[in-house]
C-alpha cells in the first residue's frame, strides 16, 4: 500500500540507484522540503552527501543558527556554510521587480552552490544536486501540466542553461503534509518537521520594493516579533504560514508620544492551507493581532503601522511577490 514508510523506502531506492556511488550536494534553505530532501538522501547515501547552507542574507532572525545546529544534530549531515550576504544584496541593488528578484536570487544561488562544489572536488566527484522540489512547485511553475507559469519559483524555473549537475528531486511527487510524514519517518525532529514554509527567495520577496540592507533588517525584526507572538499563542500549527511584509516604497503619517513619524507599513498574511495550492485567512484572534501589532510599533522604528490582509487564494497568492 502507499504508506509513507513504502515512499521512503522507495525514494531511498531511487535515489540508490540515480546516484550510484557518486556524491551529492544537497543546498538546505532553512525549510522544511530541503531538510527532508537531504535527510532522504542522507539515509541513501550516507556521507556521500554534504549539504551547503547558504546564508544569503534574506533569512529570518536564528535561522542560521537553527540550520546549523538542530538539523545537524538531528541527522549528522555534512553541513558547509557559505557566508554571501554581501553578493546578494550587491546582485539585488537596484532591483525592485519581483520576478527579477526571482531570477537573479535563483541565478545567485546556482552560482554559490557552482563554487562550493569546486571547493568540495578536493574530495571527490560531486556531480548531483539535491532539491526539495515539491509537486505543487512543479505544476505552478507550468512544468508539470503544461499550466501557464504563475510564479518561476527559484527551485525549478530559475537554473541557468549550463547547469552542471544533475538534479535529484526525491519530493518531486509529494504534497506538503506527505513531505512532513516522510519527514517524521526519517526520523527529524517535530521542530524541524512542523516547521512552517518559508519560500527560497527568503525575506527578498517580502519586501515590496528594493532589497537593502536596512530593509532587511525592519523586516527581520518585525518579522521575529509577529513568530514570536504566534507561538506564544500556541497558534504555530493552526496556521500554515504568516509572512509578514514590508511595504517599504510606501509612507505613512503616524504619530508617536509627541512626535509625528513618516513610517512605512508592514503587512500581516495568515493563511490556513493543506498544500498551498489554496488558502484561506486564518482568524487571528483579536488579542494576539493586537500584541503583535503594539510590539512592532513600539519596537521597530521605521514601522507605525501593522495592516492584515484578508484575501484569499486565490485570487492572492500567498507571497505578494
Ligand atoms: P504562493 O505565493 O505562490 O506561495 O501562493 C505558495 C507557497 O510557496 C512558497 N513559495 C516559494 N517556495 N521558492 C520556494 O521554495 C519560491 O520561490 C517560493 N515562492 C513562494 C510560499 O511561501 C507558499 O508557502
Amino acid at each position: 500500500q502507499w504508506t509513507t514508510a513504502s515512499i521512503v523506502d522507495e525514494q531511498v531506492g531511487a535515489v540508490r540507484e540515480q546516484i550510484g556511488d557518486g556524491r551529492a550536494i544537497c543546498g538546505l534553505s532553512g525549510g522544511v522540503d530541503s531538510a527532508v530532501a537531504a535527510a532522504l538522501v542522507q539515509r541513501a547515501i550516507g556521507d556521500r552527501l554534504t549539504c551547503v547552507f547558504v546564508d544569503h542574507g534574506l533569512l529570518r532572525a536564528g535561522e542560521r543558527a537553527q540550520v546549523e545546529r538542530d538539523f545537524v544534530a538531528a541527522t549528522g549531515v555534512n553541513l558547509v556554510t557559505v557566508d554571501a550576504r554581501e553578493r546578494f544584496l550587491d546582485a539585488l541593488a537596484g532591483v525592485s521587480d519581483p520576478e527579477e528578484k526571482r531570477k537573479i536570487i535563483g541565478r545567485e544561488f546556482i552560482r554559490v552552490f557552482e563554487g562550493a562544489e569546486r571547493d568540495l572536488k578536493a574530495q571527490g566527484d560531486y556531480r548531483f544536486l539535491v532539491q526539495g522540489t515539491l509537486y505543487p512547485d512543479i505544476v505552478e511553475s507550468g512544468g508539470g501540466t503544461g499550466a501557464s507559469t504563475i510564479k518561476s519559483h527559484h527551485n525549478v524555473g530559475g537554473l541557468p542553461e549550463d547547469l552542471r549537475f544533475e538534479l535529484v528531486e526525491p519530493l518531486r511527487l509529494l504534497f506538503k503534509d506527505e513531505v512532513r510524514r516522510v519527514g517524521l519517518e526519517l526520523g527529524l525532529p517535530e521542530t524541524i518537521v512542523h516547521r512552517q514554509p518559508f519560500p527560497g527567495p527568503g525575506l527578498g520577496i517580502r519586501i515590496i520594493g528594493e532589497v537593502t540592507a536596512g530593509r532587511l533588517e525592519t523586516l527581520r525584526a518585525a518579522d521575529a516579533i509577529a513568530r514570536e507572538e504566534l507561538t506564544a499563542a500556541g497558534l504555530d500549527r493552526d496556521i500554515w504560514q504568516c509572512p509578514v511584509v514590508l511595504l517599504a516604497d510606501v509612507r505613512s503619517v503616524g504619530v508617536q508620544g509627541d512626535g509625528r513619524t513618516y513610517g512605512h507599513p508592514v503587512v500581516l498574511r495568515p493563511v490556513s492551507s493543506e498544500d498551498a495550492m489554496t488558502a484561506d485567512w486564518t482568524r487571528l484572534p483579536y488579542d494576539v493581532l493586537e500584541r503583535i501589532s503594539t510590539r512592532i510599533t513600539n519596537e521597530v522604528a521605521e514601522v507605525n503601522r501593522v495592516v492584515l490582509d484578508v484575501t484569499s487564494k486565490p485570487p492572492g497568492t500567498i507571497e505578494w511577490e
